[in-house]
């Protein structure tokens, strides 16, 4: 297949994905286990089927496609879910650029066991917990309960009513994971370069933090008597973004995305408010550290203010080190085809990191426009897209020999 034919292919897959779930202003919205992320999965299947590939669901609702059955195989993955309006090549490109592999290995009739997946609920923005679809199959287990949607849905009634299994087999068989994504940042850009090779995958800690004041009268309630529940969350949350700003790691980040304000009115004094807590850091110790710093401040703030609270620890996953020698197989991949790259980390998460405890996972990133992501704004060349296919295709190549 010619390259021209393939950035043409790879285009049209793009696009048939793009209108599932999106919203007036061009983002997407295809939170997991959804009908928009089932519109997405039914049309990677249509796609398959059109090829005659094999189509397999697991327990969880991943799905896998392959030119036929493999005891044994490489696994290229990632994710068709996206965050709240969104961007359309966050995790659909990664899968996108599996299916471009497996018709370059039948055109060519390469020797590659291959399968392609894509997993359910790679975001967080869902249940505050990521990856749900490939930490299942690779021995994780979760409090199905505590994990309510969006919508206020329990992720045990999700998985019933769809007839999905909480404690799915172990998914096995696999001889190395690969996923290509977009950065999600600016080092590439800023270096102009169109290839990164992911050595660690920060981990994550998502807290829920509530704190209850008291709703009074905002007209007839002196200052010095009221317990504004939005005024503390409001010094925490600047005290918050100061943590992640002066951690001593220097690749902390933190970032409260959600809070919901009760009863919201304008003549009532806030009552009780309700925010998310996101800690990211490539160490996980200094995550933890940063954890009890930002408790700590919760409690200052909210006995000065005697106010009550409660902190709940709703998901957490560890940084992650990819596989030196895959990683260095990928980069001698790269140099064979003369396509120069550097080798980095990343500080968002991905399915790769469930793979570190089965098999040799390896990330390849390519550049995204002014490294914008989760945003209707996000946008990737997909000519960059099947350089990393090629070099993902030249490693395979010589490992499945
Ligand atoms: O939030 C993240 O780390 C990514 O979008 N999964
Ligand atoms: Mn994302
Ligand atoms: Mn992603």
């Amino acid at each position: 297949m010619e390259y021209i034919d393939l950035t043409t292919y790879l285009n049209d897959i793009m696009k048939r994905f793009y209108p599932i779930g999106v919203e007036e202003d061009g983002g997407v919205t295809r939170l997991g286990y959804t009908r928009e992320e089932d519109l997405m999965h039914e049309e990677f299947v249509r796609i398959a089927k059109e090829e005659g590939y094999l189509v397999e669901t697991d327990e969880v609702g991943n799905t896998f496609i392959s030119i036929k059955n493999y005891d044994e195989y490489y696994l290229i993955g990632s994710h068709l879910d996206s965050v709240i309006n969104g961007g359309g090549y966050d995790g659909v490109i990664g899968v996108a650029v599996g299916l471009i592999l497996l018709k370059l290995i039948e055109e060519d009739n390469l020797d590659i066991p291959l399968k392609v997946a894509a997993f359910r609920c790679e975001e967080s923005s869902n249940f505050m917990k990521s990856t749900l679809g490939s930490g299942l199959i690779t021995g994780e287990s979760y409090d199905f309960d505590s994990l309510v949607s969006q919508k206020g849905k329990k992720l045990s009634e999700i998985f019933q009513n769809r007839g999905l299994n909480e404690k799915p087999e172990l998914i096995k068989g696999i001889k190395a994971y690969l996923e290509l994504h977009i950065e999600q940042g600016r080092i590439l850009e800023n270096k102009d370069l169109k290839i990164g090779i992911v050595d660690a995958i920060a981990g994550n800690i998502r807290l829920k933090a509530r704190i209850k004041g008291l709703a009074e009268h905002s007209g007839a309630t002196p200052m010095s008597l009221r317990k504004d529940a939005l005024c503390a969350a409001g010094e925490i949350i600047t005290a918050i973004e100061s943590i992640g700003k002066n951690y001593k790691s220097g690749t902390a980040v933190t970032t409260v995305g959600m809070i919901g304000n009760y009863p919201n009115s304008v003549n009532v004094i806030p009552g009780e408010v309700e925010f998310s807590v996101d800690i990211r850091d490539k160490s996980t110790k200094s995550m933890y550290d940063i954890k009890v710093e930002i408790e700590e401040l919760i409690e200052e703030v909210c006995n000065r203010r005697c106010l009550s609270y409660d902190i709940k620890l709703v998901s957490n996953a560890d940084s992650v080190v990819l596989d030196e020698n895959l990683r260095r197989d990928l980069s001698k991949a790269a140099k064979d085809l003369g396509i120069n790259h550097i080798i980095m980390s990343s500080g968002a998460g991905h399915d790769a990191m469930k793979f570190t405890k089965l098999t040799k996972a390896g990330l390849i990133f390519i550049p995204c426009n002014d490294g914008i992501s989760h945003n209707p704004e996000e946008y990737a060349e997909i000519e960059d897209a099947v350089c990393g296919a090629m070099i993902i295709l030249e490693y395979l190549k010589e490992a499945a020999k």
